[in-house]
């Protein structure tokens, strides 16, 4: 599978790998024998902003080695449930579990010291930089007081031959590369820390569709390194094709949960638009 291709038309045969190859995460609700503690659990969280109810007592959980795809439409709240993950925002009411233990994130800082990384949607790469210097931005390798050029370089060719992205050189400078070549590096970027949930807001939104397929096929590498990966998107075909379970929210309330190899893209869509109404 390590060099299978996303092209849209496999996401049964995506479906039944991911199935045989992850039986331990992919259903909890399958297996009640072998339990897994989920890696975050939120649970009834609920934000306002001012007048505007955000989210109202909404659930979410990802497990390690799964990929769990929040879908919904604008403003549903799918960023902001995220950025209350990510430390951006504090929640009104409900409560966040990290590998079972009850935790609050105060600030971005708290979240990445548990171990969640996100790629925002504007990637917050330095175009001026090379691709080394963006991966160890902040968090630079040094001996001495002195900058290790060669320790960072060497571990981000492993990093990115790990993951299988395909850079032209590790030096060259992030403005030369494209789109997909961008996002492949803010994922890495967020690895360096060893995170154990990675979340992605909208990874292929502004990506063709060969860079979407690479985007795809990293987001497959995270699941392989047993992180939970959660991931926004509006294109129902990638969600189909790389996640696991999906998670729909609706004018800030859960509209639907379901098991990616279970589902129709119509019922996801009818949950999308309120079509059809779940109770969690
Ligand atoms: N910082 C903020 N201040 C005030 N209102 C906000 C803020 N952030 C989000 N909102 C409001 O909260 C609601 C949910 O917004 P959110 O950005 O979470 O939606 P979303 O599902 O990510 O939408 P999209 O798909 O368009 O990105 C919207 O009504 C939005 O206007
Ligand atoms: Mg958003």
């Amino acid at each position: 599978m390590t060099n299978r291709q996303f092209d849209g038309q496999s996401d049964t045969m995506a479906a039944q790998i991911r199935t045989e190859e992850t039986p331990m995460q992919a259903s909890p609700a399958a297996l009640p024998l072998a339990p897994v503690v989920p890696l975050v659990s939120m649970s009834g969280i609920s934000k306002n902003f001012g007048a505007v109810r955000a989210l109202t007592g909404v659930d979410l959980e990802v497990y390690p080695g799964e990929v769990v795809a929040l879908v919904g439409d604008n403003g549903a709240g799918k960023s902001t449930l995220v950025k209350i993950l990510a430390g951006v925002f504090k929640p009104d009411a409900g409560s966040i579990t990290f590998a079972g233990t009850p935790v609050s994130i105060g600030n971005p800082a708290e979240a990445h010291d548990l171990g969640i990384a996100t790629v925002f949607q504007d990637l917050a790469l330095c175009d001026n930089l090379d691709v080394v210097s963006n991966l160890w931005l902040g968090r630079e390798l040094a001996v001495r007081g002195v900058l290790d050029h060669v320790e960072m370089e060497t571990r981000s060719w492993a990093l990115l031959r790990e993951l299988s992205v395909r850079i032209p050189s590790v030096r060259a400078r992030v403005a030369t590369l494209s789109g997909g070549q961008r996002q492949t590096v803010a994922i890495a970027r967020s690895l360096i820390g060893e995170p154990s949930v990675v979340i992605l807001d909208e990874p292929t939104a502004a990506l063709g569709v060969a860079a979407a397929a690479e985007v795809l096929n990293l987001i497959e590498r995270l699941r392989e390194r047993g992180l939970g990966v959660i991931v926004i998107s509006h294109n129902i075909t990638d969600v189909q094709a790389v996640s696991d379970r999906i998670v729909v929210l609706r004018l800030g309330r859960n509209n639907g949960h379901f098991r990616t190899d279970e589902v129709t893209n119509e019922i996801v869509i009818s949950a999308i638009t309120g079509a059809s109404v779940y109770s969690r």
